[in-house]
């Protein structure tokens, strides 16, 4: 049977003109719906959902809003505008014409980073896929699913990189980004964090805020590069990124403003006072926060990396918001890398291109901090001295330099015992993962909450909090 694809699939690229990148797309989307119906949220497919659909780039069409059922949600592929005469904005071809079409030197190297980042679009929707039968509201439960298909439109554009650009290779990764699981032991998604299983929403407010924003770090990074499409494709799904980092902060601060309104109640701060009455205490917080804080910030790469130095000469891939510095190619400066020196830091000279993946991981941390103030002012206006803080970005490293060291959260190099004896007290614990598995119990009442969290301030699209944001098959 003959699919109008052009219809089909919302599309700015001309699918319609291209016969063979038709017929990749021919064979591959069953493939993809097939993987939704599996891997994508468990039992709700049926359900109209309140989405907001890109049928365009411009301002008007990107943002479409209406019911709809997940499978049939039209998933596009869309570029930002192409900009005439762009130039190569960094490294050593910086001011040579951006590249239409890749170059044969990159080719695998593109291809492995569009698939690394290609292959963590599915994976969040596979760790997400339980989560609906939790949700504290329809309100959250829309957001969910939001984010849901809108990564399952980020996989479609990494694949439409694949098919259109790398030929028979293309195919096959395309094909191998259906294949992985989050989670598998024997053929995981490729990244660590993206095989974490998110079972709790205070996990998924946690992802959203610190994972989906390395994932605005990196699509800021390739939108820099000189392959053009690559950096027209990642500019258009950062205008959709951003609301899955608005659920993550606005989630968060809504979880924080219920446990202080609690704490008001109760006049207490006792963490099982709070949990009796249903509410997470701070310190719970505060650790499943330095979990995902530390898990994300693994998500850059090594902090010496002659990878990074690699692309960032090649222009394969940028500082995010390159225009904010002031030198582009960077080819004779140096970095002082904060290296473990036995209990000590030393200080490491080394090229700055080597240290990129440190700069950008320096710019993401700034760019959380900005949350956490957020959230702390909740608690300064309540009256309690606590704050939330992020732990050193030395602390439960898995890569880089610090990688596999006892550190405690202010980046202080202890032994493996006086670790081992604290770490409880800094991650979820056992106990607290139980505590937060009580509380997942849905709440489908158009404007209820659950008891954890607060109700968001507004509504989606000026629709009032309490619309009927998910009509159940
Ligand atoms: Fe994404
Ligand atoms: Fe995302």
């Amino acid at each position: 049977m003959a699919i109008d694809y052009t219809d089909r699939i919302p599309n700015n690229v001309e699918l319609a003109s291209s016969r063979s990148l038709q017929r990749a797309l021919e064979a591959w989307q069953p493939e993809f719906l097939n993987w939704w119906k599996d891997l994508g949220p468990t039992d709700f497919q049926a359900s109209e959902v309140y989405l907001r659909t890109a049928i365009s780039v411009d301002a008007k069409g990107w943002a479409n809003y209406g019911y709809v059922q997940m499978p049939e949600y039209r998933w596009g592929i869309f570029l930002a505008e192409q900009q005439a005469d762009r130039t190569i904005g960094f490294g050593d071809e910086m001011g040579n014409a951006a590249w239409q079409q890749v170059p044969g030197e990159h080719r695998s190297t593109l291809r492995r980073l569009i698939v690394t980042q290609g292959d963590t679009e599915p994976a969040s929707v596979e760790q997400q896929r339980l989560l609906g039968h939790s949700a504290p509201s329809l309100y959250d439960l829309r957001n969910l699913f939001q984010i849901n298909v809108e990564e399952g439109r980020h996989l479609w554009a990494m694949v439409y990189l694949l098919q259109a650009y790398f030929g028979r290779d293309g195919r096959e990764e395309a094909e191998g980004l259906l294949m992985r699981r989050s989670g598998s032991s024997d053929n995981p998604r490729i990244l660590a964090t993206f095989n974490e299983p998110i079972t709790d929403w205070l996990s998924l407010f946690m992802f959203t805020f610190f994972t989906d924003r390395d994932g605005k770090f990196q699509l800021k990074a390739f939108a820099e590069s000189a392959f053009d499409p690559l950096a027209r494709t990642c500019k258009f799904m950062l205008t959709e990124e951003a609301h899955h980092m608005f659920v993550g902060d606005t989630g968060i601060q809504r979880v924080v403003r219920r446990t202080l309104e609690v704490m008001e109640e109760l006049r207490t701060d006792d963490p099982e006072a709070l949990r009796r009455a249903g509410a997470i205490d701070l310190p719970t917080i505060q650790r499943y926060l330095n979990f995902w804080f530390s898990s994300s910030l693994d998500l850059f790469g090594a902090d010496a990396s002659s990878n990074a130095a690699a692309y960032f000469a090649a222009g394969l891939k940028g500082r995010p918001d390159e225009e904010k510095y002031a030198d582009h190619v960077m080819r004779d400066a140096l970095y002082d890398l904060e290296v473990p020196d036995g209990n000590r830091v030393r200080i490491e000279s080394m090229p700055y291109r080597n240290a990129i993946n440190e700069v950008v991981r320096g710019s993401y941390v700034e760019d959380c901090l900005k949350g956490l103030q957020r959230w702390n002012k909740w608690i300064e206006r309540a009256g309690h001295a606590v704050r939330l803080r992020l732990p050193s970005t030395r602390f439960r490293r898995g890569i880089g330099s610090w990688a596999n060291l006892p550190v405690d959260l202010d980046g202080n190099v202890i032994t493996q015992t006086a670790y081992d004896a604290n770490v409880a007290s800094w991650l979820p614990s056992e106990d607290d993962r139980a505590f937060i598995k009580s509380l997942m119990q849905p709440v489908y009442e158009p404007g209820k909450m659950a008891s954890w969290i607060a109700p968001p301030e507004t509504g989606i699209k000026g629709r009032p909090v309490d619309y009927e944001y998910v009509r159940f098959a």
